[in-house]
């Protein structure tokens, strides 16, 4: 007899999952809210490997919804067709199936024509791609309606106008080997105010706060490219740098290596803005430290001082040791924000191969390009 193959969950066939349970991790912290988040796989056969994401099938939040609704002067009752092309109630369509926050350029040229308005026709001229993101930033469909209140819909044309609503993807922060019927994830929600109105992300928030235990989570894996484990030489040391919500895929990784025993060296850099509110999974890490699944963790809270202190300046003090441990051979795996930290900390390495191995500019991005080729610089920045 054959084993049947394992179910293939996709975006058309997700698995829908269920949350178990959830911790604030930010707990005491006043200015952000990270989640540690659980979700059953009992008896659904997902499969995944550390170092892969899951991608997540938002809702909106019914409240903007009605938001927008309102200011378009509906009752949300109206029959329009949601994304499959099936009839369903406006309210549903702008819950369920259709991007109601970021608005798309065919709704901005709709209302652009609608008006006359020809500062936002010049906006969408393709060169002025920079001036119209700037326009945009920290305004949502609802702020452009309400600054062109001539621009009138009928329900159906206005949801023609919507995209459809995408994935969010989040690295997955738990191993199967460890625990074979969940899959954990570290959230940390979107949250800004903007024209006197409190703003959240869409799969951010829906995931942490509106999403109960009777919720329907549709979801599937998205594998992660190359951010993996050593494949072949399990004594090959590795580096872990994971600020933030970074860490989720470290989290993954030690523990699928607590259950291998793998033996390389381990060596975590963590940071987050308070010691104190923001030290996510210490406990987990003090035991890893203990049992020996952790050689060293480094940690940066970049607000207990008046100076910012990151993890690249921890990169940088710890630079001998570093250079040691990248001339043994370690992978160094960087995950979390691609915008600051992720450059920041590319410099950092150069720094130190600089500084610790006395070499210039040139050969340090020379030996940076052999760690690449080699794959032992692998990033998962987002
Ligand atoms: C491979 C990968 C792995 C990831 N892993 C994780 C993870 O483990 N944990 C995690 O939390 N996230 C992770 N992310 C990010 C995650 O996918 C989402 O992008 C994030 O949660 C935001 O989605 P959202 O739907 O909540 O926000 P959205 O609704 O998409 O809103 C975000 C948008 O809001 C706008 N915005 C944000 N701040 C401001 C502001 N201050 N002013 C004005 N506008 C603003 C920006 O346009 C921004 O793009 C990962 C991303 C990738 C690609
Ligand atoms: N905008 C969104 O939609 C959204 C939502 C969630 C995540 N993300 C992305 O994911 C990233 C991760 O967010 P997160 O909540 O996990 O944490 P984060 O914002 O990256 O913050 C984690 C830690 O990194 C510090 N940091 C800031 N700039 C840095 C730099 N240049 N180098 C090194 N460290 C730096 C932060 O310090 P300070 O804050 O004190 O400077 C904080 O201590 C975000 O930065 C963002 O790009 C985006």
């Amino acid at each position: 007899m054959t084993e049947p193959l394992p179910p293939v969950f996709n975006r058309k066939n997700p698995l829908i999952a269920k949350l178990c349970s959830k911790k604030l991790l930010t707990e005491g912290c006043e200015t952000k809210r990270t989640w540690h988040l659980e979700i059953d796989l009992l008896g659904s056969g997902l499969s995944f490997t550390p170092g892969d994401s899951l991608a997540l099938l938002a809702q909106n939040d019914p409240a903007v919804a009605n938001e927008l609704i309102e200011t378009l002067g509906f009752s949300g009752d109206e029959t329009v067709l949601n994304t499959a092309k099936e009839e369903t109630t406006l309210s549903k369509a702008l819950v369920e199936n259709y991007v109601i926050t970021t608005p798309d350029k065919k709704l901005l040229r709709s209302i652009a024509e609608k008006t006359g308005n020809t500062e936002l026709s010049s906006l969408l001229e393709p060169e002025k791609k920079k001036d119209l993101a700037d326009h945009l930033w920290g305004r949502d469909i609802i702020d452009v309606l309400r600054e062109n209140t001539e621009a009138k819909f009928e329900a159906s044309e206005f949801v023609a106008l919507l995209k459809k609503l995408n994935v969010r993807l989040y690295s997955i922060a738990s191993s199967l080997a460890y625990h074979p019927d969940k899959v954990d994830l570290t959230v940390a929600i979107v949250e800004y105010e903007s024209k006197g109105r409190k703003r959240q992300g869409v799969c951010s928030s829906w995931i942490s706060e509106r999403v109960t235990e009777d919720c329907s989570i549709p979801c599937f894996i998205t594998p992660g490219k190359g951010f993996r484990l050593p494949e072949a030489d399990e004594d090959v040391p590795i580096i872990m740098c994971g600020p933030g919500t970074g860490i989720a895929p470290f989290r993954a990784f030690l523990q699928e290596r607590k259950k291998t025993n793998a033996k390389g060296e381990a060596w975590l850099f963590f940071g987050e803005i308070h010691e104190q509110s923001c030290y996510f999974y210490k406990d987990e890490w003090e035991e890893y430290l203990a049992d020996g699944t952790l050689n060293k963790v480094s940690t940066a809270w970049s607000r207990d001082q008046d100076e910012k202190v990151y993890v690249q300046h921890k990169i940088i003090e710890e630079g001998a040791h570093f250079w040691s441990y990248l001339e043994k051979g370690a992978i160094f795996y960087v995950c979390g924000d691609a915008e600051r930290m992720a450059p920041d900390v590319d410099k950092a390495l150069h720094q130190v191969i600089m500084q610790h191995g006395g070499k210039s500019e040139e050969e340090a991005a020379e030996y940076v390009s052999e760690m690449k080729a080699g794959k032992r610089y692998r990033r998962d920045v987002y």
